[in-house]
């Protein structure tokens, strides 16, 4: 698959999620071509270069390489800034794994440094873009539900140092908590649903965890954590709309009962699938049905994405390939491409992520000051995708142009 143009594009990081973002960026977005490769272990950059046959590189040669538009962020959180910075610096666009940086204040500076700049700086999550959300989104449009009123998003998951040595991991470092890890993802679907968000009251809390490993040196010590590892919120979206947030790290959830977000309107009500995949179910419950109604999807781009069908299994290279190539992770990157080649904003706007990491700092705020936060960035609704491309996911869903004046205001606030 070539499209009539492709972007080079070069990826920062070749760990865990990359064996996700480099079959599919390789295979499925045909805007995009992948020129090179790094990370700061180097073998690991050789043999993702090697497997996926573009040039090993260093995060230097990626910033300096002509052939190279957009820099793909894959490391880890704590790196985001330094990477994201050295590459806007060298006039790189950004798409950057999430959160954008360990802070709000961080990730305030990379935005301003990109609208400086003129550049995109688009942060993951993109599953909202998947088949799933926007058959969510597009219910939401139709009025199938009437007008949405409020809505509930909950993720809940057991995160602790489970290795036997003492390194920097997610659990323990700034930005790495389940409120940034795992609730962009929610954020970012309920951003796309019901648009930006004026008002954020909440709570944040810090849970005690301990190392959980008996061969880990530090077993049953308190394992500190910079950020909370609790939070639960509401937010005040300028539609109206009401939804809450949990996210937490220190319980145990049915992997069965998939932590979806449901959608309350005055004629039904709407379960929206987990928002770290790219696909179904959706299913709606209206007056005079005796039971919720699978709808089928509207859109394409929707995988399989098993992972939270099947519980846990060993997080390993092989795992992350088999069972996440159903996945679309990376179609944030194809937009992006299809941005450039037709002169259009990206879909996942600059200020998207930012606005999903300002929510989560909100609520540490409202603990803080027993007060209200008032937002202080509100990005557009993004634009939806185009419904009925569905078969072999046709990019012809990219293939068009919008721009900020288009009217993303939903129909209830007209
Ligand atoms: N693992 C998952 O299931 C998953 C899913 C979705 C998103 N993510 C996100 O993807 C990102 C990466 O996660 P991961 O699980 O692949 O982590 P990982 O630790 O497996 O891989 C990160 C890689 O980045 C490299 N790296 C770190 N700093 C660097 C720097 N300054 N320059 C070059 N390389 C550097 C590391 O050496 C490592 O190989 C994170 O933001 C994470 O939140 C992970």
């Amino acid at each position: 698959m070539a499209a009539v143009q492709q972007i080079g594009i070069g990826v920062i990081g070749c760990g865990m999620i990359s064996n996700t973002y480099l079959p599919n960026l390789t295979q499925r977005y045909g805007a995009v071509k992948l020129v090179g490769v790094a990370d700061l272990v180097e073998e690991k950059a050789r043999k993702a270069a090697e497997k996926y046959n573009c040039a090993f590189m260093t995060n230097d040669e990626i910033y300096n390489c002509p052939d190279i538009q957009i820099v793909v962020n894959l490391t880890n959180v704590w790196s985001h800034h330094e990477v994201t910075k050295a590459a806007l610096e060298h006039g790189k666009h950004v798409y950057c794994e999430k959160m954008a940086a360990e802070t709000f204040e961080e990730a305030k500076e990379l935005y301003d440094l990109a609208k400086e700049k003129g550049l995109m700086f688009a942060m993951a999550p993109d599953t909202f873009l998947g088949g799933g959300y926007q058959t969510c989104r597009w219910l939401i449009d139709q009025g199938v539900i009437g007008e949405p009123f409020a809505a509930d998003a909950v993720i809940i998951r057991n995160y602790s140092v489970t290795g036997p040595t003492v390194r920097k991991g997610n659990v323990n470092s700034e930005g790495g908590t389940i409120p940034f890890d795992m609730g962009g993802y929610y954020i970012h679907a309920l951003q796309c649903m019901f648009g930006p968000v004026k008002r954020v009251g909440g709570f944040a809390r810090w849970m005690k965890k301990e190392y959980t490993n008996p061969k880990n040196p530090k077993w049953k010590e308190e394992n500190v954590l910079k950020s909370p590892n609790l939070i639960v919120g509401t937010l005040e979206h300028y539609s109206g709309v009401l939804s809450t947030l949990t996210a937490g790290d220190s319980g145990v959830m049915n992997n069965k009962e998939i932590p979806g977000i449901w959608v309350y309107g005055t004629g039904g009500t709407l379960f929206c699938p987990d928002p770290n995949t790219f696909g179904g179910p959706v299913k709606i419950f209206k007056p005079g049905y005796d039971d919720y109604m699978e709808v089928p999807l509207t859109h394409g781009f929707s995988g399989l994405d098993k992972m939270m069908r099947f519980g846990p299994a060993p997080a390993n290279e092989d795992f992350m390939v088999t069972m996440w190539a159903d996945s679309r992770r990376g179609i944030g990157v194809g937009d992006m491409c299809w941005a450039l080649i037709n002169k259009r904003p990206a879909r996942i706007t600059n200020e998207m992520g930012l606005h999903s990491i300002e929510i989560i700092n909100a609520m540490v705020q409202c603990t803080k000051t027993n007060k209200i936060y008032e937002m202080t960035t509100k990005p557009i609704r993004p634009v939806a995708l185009r419904a009925g491309f569905m078969a072999a996911d046709q990019e012809a869903v990219f293939d068009d142009y919008w721009d900020e004046t288009v009217d993303t205001t939903p129909w209830w606030c007209k």
